[in-house]
């Protein structure tokens, strides 16, 4: 990890080696935190925040799912993050927020402690290599099941819910595959362990809706939009593995994803075993909205310094 100055806890901007916590910290035994995962993307007009306003909207209702008030608004946070891309000098960014309920009594019941909130920013690059996003990537069919509502919220970026999305990614890994896709308690297709899946059938994109267990992402949301504008139909439905198996492309999207193609699941080869091209239509797209190289969307950034007239 590409270490950055500070880090932003609680209001203040503190060096980034201060950034510590107690050992007893509540989250760090049950799991007691929410947080966000989001990117910042050079532009020719400075860094900006994709969908800054969505994911700290979301960062409040993960809160809530878990009985968690997060004192601060959305702006409030968006302008924190501002600042601290500022201060740490960033061009381009991955952004973590995270609340957590932090040092006060022990036991399960975490009402009481403070919340403890913190944004941390540094570079970073590809979350599932260049050459996965260029050619695709191969993945494992879990044997894991991504939980349900009536275990852990779905919807809710909790800390707790990412050891079923990191069993998964480690099974895949030391499987030999880039990345794990995962089915729901009724045997239908989910998504990946931090990525939303799409397939394209017969030109038609397709993906699983939130109440099969897929979190409601933004890419996701942000990428069926692109789609929209490009005269693509979009459906949302549940699908099972054989769908995703006879798909004639599929890929993933997320915050640290961004658009990557699959080319594989557990050796059997999806379309033609290369990027098919609605997929590579999209990532084109995608990149050229984040970047401001196309402004159609510019309202999805958030510009750190104040855009030139
Ligand atoms: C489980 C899960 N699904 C999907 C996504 C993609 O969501 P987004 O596009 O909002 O990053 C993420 C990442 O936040 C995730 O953790």
């Amino acid at each position: 990890m590409k270490q950055s100055p500070y880090i932003w806890k609680n209001g203040k901007l503190i060096d980034w080696e201060a950034a510590t916590t107690h050992v007893l910290t509540h989250a760090l035994h049950y799991g007691s935190g929410v947080f966000e995962g989001i990117r910042a993307y050079e532009t020719d007009q400075g860094p900006a925040i994709f969908h800054s306003d969505a994911h700290y909207k979301r960062l409040i209702q993960s809160g809530k799912l878990v009985y968690m008030d997060i004192p601060y608004t959305a702006d409030e946070l968006t302008q924190a993050t501002k600042a601290l891309i500022q201060a740490n000098e960033l061009k381009s960014c991955y952004i973590r927020p995270l609340a957590y309920y932090g040092y006060g009594e022990m036991g399960l019941n975490p009402e009481g402690n403070p919340i403890d909130v913190i944004i941390a920013a540094w570079e970073w690059g590809t979350y599932l290599g260049t050459e996965g996003l260029k050619n695709g990537i191969r993945c494992k069919m879990s044997s894991w099941t991504r939980l349900d509502s009536r275990i852990s919220p779905p919807l809710c970026k909790s800390t707790a819910n990412y050891l079923n999305s990191a069993l998964a990614k480690r099974e895949a890994v030391r499987c030999g595959y880039d990345e794990a896709i995962l089915l729901n308690t009724k045997g239908h297709v989910a998504e990946g362990p931090g990525e939303n899946l799409f397939m394209v059938k017969d030109k038609q994109l397709i993906t699983t809706p939130s109440y099969e267990s897929a979190l409601e992402g933004i890419t996701a949301r942000s990428i069926r939009e692109l789609a929209i504008s490009q005269g693509i139909e979009v459906t949302e439905r549940c699908l099972i593995r054989d769908d995703i198996l006879l798909a004639d492309e599929l890929f993933f999207t997320g915050t640290a994803a961004e658009v990557t193609p699959i080319r594989e699941i557990d050796g059997c080869v999806i379309g033609t075993g290369r990027p098919g091209p609605i997929t590579q239509q999209l990532q084109e797209l995608f990149f050229d909205t984040v970047s401001h190289r196309s402004q159609t969307f510019s309202h999805w950034l958030d510009f750190v310094t104040p855009v030139k007239a």
